[in-house]
């Protein structure tokens, strides 16, 4: 009985089309109609904040030079990449992330914990000749981002395009983008940067006076994964607190 009702829609297709819209239509607005409510769905994650100037910055860098065609930033729940790569990626670690960096390709490994696993000086060796510290690499030389002085020049622009899809930039945060841009990774002695964005680390990240592109890169890796702390955190926990 049921095969001969189907034998009526597969045979018309007038009423095979129009009952596949319909189909379609109903399947779409359940998996669409949710996401126009997305805040409701991210957890709030204690430790989470909007990118440092220089971090931002090099988030630009990494973007630019394609590095999420080979490394993907996106830790799935299954053992063995927890195991590998740390605690699994949270939603809450890429919302400030425009357009996120999940990735979709691992040539290289996974780097949305990379932040802290190496000293500056490895990445710098690293960047400028991949296969001097790993031998058998297939990763490019990014040498030139040394040669290369950064300008804040467009740090507050950036920002305030982030602001307005969402990031929460306050207008302290964009009056004082181009002094802790620089000083995140030249001043020591001023704690504005650290006060704003807390848990942004502070130093000369590539060893030469000036801002470079690689100063911009580093400071990225090293805060990537870095902000949820995860001796306390709890996934209950975080629900409750919404
Ligand atoms: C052609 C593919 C490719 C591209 C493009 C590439 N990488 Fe890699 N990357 C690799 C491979 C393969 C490794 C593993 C071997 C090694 O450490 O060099 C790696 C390793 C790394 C590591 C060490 C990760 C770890 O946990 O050991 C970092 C950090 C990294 N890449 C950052 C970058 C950044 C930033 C860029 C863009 C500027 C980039 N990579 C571009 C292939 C690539």
């Amino acid at each position: 009985m049921a095969l001969e009702g189907h034998k009526k829609i597969e045979t018309n297709a007038t009423l095979l089309l129009t009952l596949s819209f319909l189909v379609v239509t109903v399947g779409g607005i359940v998996e669409i109609a949710p996401l126009f409510y997305l805040e409701n769905t991210i957890e709030d994650v204690d430790g989470m904040r909007p990118y440092a100037p220089l971090e931002l910055a090099g988030r630009e860098i990494y973007i630019r030079e394609g590095c999420y065609v080979c490394h993907s930033q996106m830790i799935r729940p299954m053992r063995d990449e927890v195991e590998r790569y740390g605690h699994y990626s949270l939603a809450a670690e890429s919302q400030y992330d425009h357009p996120f960096q999940w990735g979709s390709k691992r040539t290289g490994p996974d780097l949305a914990r990379v932040g802290g696993r190496y000293s500056d000086g490895w990445h710098v060796d690293h960047f400028t000749d991949p296969q001097s510290v790993v031998p058998e690499s297939v990763m490019p030389s990014y040498a030139y981002l040394s040669d290369t002085v950064l300008q804040p020049s467009y740090i507050v622009d950036l920002m305030r395009t982030h602001r307005l899809v969402g990031v929460p930039y306050t207008d302290e945060m964009l009056e004082n983008a181009r002094a802790d841009f620089i000083q995140q990774a030249t001043d020591f002695g001023d704690p504005g940067v650290v006060a704003r964005y807390p848990g942004a680390q502070q130093r000369d990240f590539d060893g030469q006076p000036e801002v470079t592109e690689m100063d911009a890169l580093i400071a990225y890796m090293q805060m990537l994964g870095t902000l949820v702390d995860f001796s306390t955190f709890s996934p209950e926990q975080a629900v409750a607190s919404r």
